[in-house]
């Protein structure tokens, strides 16, 4: 484990980067530059907020987010590998993988000469992630910070079978309120209703949330955009190496039985998540890698 003191001798950059210790005692990295500020925790490399500047934060995090050692951030952006939902033959290991709760290291950050900052996290298998998951791997996730968001993930078999794996970025957007978006970008795809026993429907058209929305669209192309009467604005999601897109609001019921939303939360949030999973998942073979890249944009 990494803690701050080693982390700011070896990877802090002034004027960008540094470590602190932050909610729940965990160890977090903070970006700070002329183009944005942000926040990840090393449990999870999870970013929890990005706001590029003169421009309101564009990452939800629930008011009752519970930063606490193995256990998931609600908001921000969960890394879900190497399962997208739930396990498919065990439901008792965790939802959306095991990478999410666990400390990534960090291997390294930069200054770009545009003014972004990046910070480089690794995670390899070792003793506690083989017997969740019987492969070795090694996972290279690049957070690249500037008026632009960019997330990069290389999945990396190290092993000598070839491995499948679902995966997502499962990023929570701040929008004004619910009754004031349409997603776009997604009409005419094929989606699988998990609202609905995974009923496979078509999108008709731009996408309104009206009550409980858990679609996983399949084939997407990864580009979309989050058109925000509110706060009048619009996000634009564009990605590389992703075949499925998620879209998720759990509405009132299911906030109130998840615990930690917050009191009306599931109305300024919206996932929409860059993801490969159902028919979309991904075959990494020995000595070769696959890369899911995401980029977000306020405009
Ligand atoms: C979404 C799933 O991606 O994540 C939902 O489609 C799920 O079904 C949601 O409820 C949140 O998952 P979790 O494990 O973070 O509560």
């Amino acid at each position: 484990m990494q803690n701050t003191d080693n982390l700011n001798k070896q990877f802090s950059i002034p004027g960008h980067i540094d470590f602190a210790e932050g909610p729940g005692g965990l160890t977090i990295a903070r970006i700070n530059n002329g183009l944005a500020t942000a926040e990840i925790a090393l449990q999870g490399a999870h970013l929890y907020s990005w706001q590029p500047r003169g421009a309101a934060p564009v990452i939800w995090l629930s008011q009752d987010a519970r930063f606490d050692a193995g256990k998931a951030i609600r908001g921000g952006v969960p890394v879900c590998w190497p399962w997208f939902g739930f396990h498919e033959e065990d439901l008792k290991k965790p939802a959306h993988g095991f990478v999410r709760t666990i400390a990534w290291a960090v291997t390294a950050t930069e200054a770009l000469d545009d003014g972004r900052t990046s910070i480089r996290f690794t995670l390899t298998s070792n003793d506690h992630t083989l017997a969740i998951w019987p492969h070795a791997f090694r996972l290279n996730y690049t957070v690249t910070i500037g008026q632009k968001l960019d997330l990069q993930l290389i999945t990396e078999n190290t092993g000598s079978t070839p491995f499948k794996i679902s995966e997502a970025f499962h990023t929570y957007f701040t929008i004004g309120d619910i009754d004031g978006i349409e997603i776009h970008g997604l009409a005419g795809y094929t989606y699988a209703d998990k609202a609905d026993d995974m009923t496979l429907k078509m999108e008709p058209g731009p996408i309104l949330i009206r009550n409980e929305v858990d679609h996983i669209y399949l084939d997407t192309d990864g580009t979309c955009r989050i058109e925000d009467r509110v706060q009048q604005r619009h996000i634009n999601i564009s990605t590389q190496g992703s075949h499925t897109t998620v879209v998720w609001n759990p509405w009132v019921e299911k906030s109130i039985k998840m615990g930690d939303m917050g009191e009306n939360g599931y109305r300024t949030m919206v996932c929409v998540e860059s993801a490969n999973a159902l028919n979309n998942k991904v075959t990494v073979e020995p000595g070769r890698h696959h890369e899911l890249m995401a980029r977000y944009e306020v405009a």
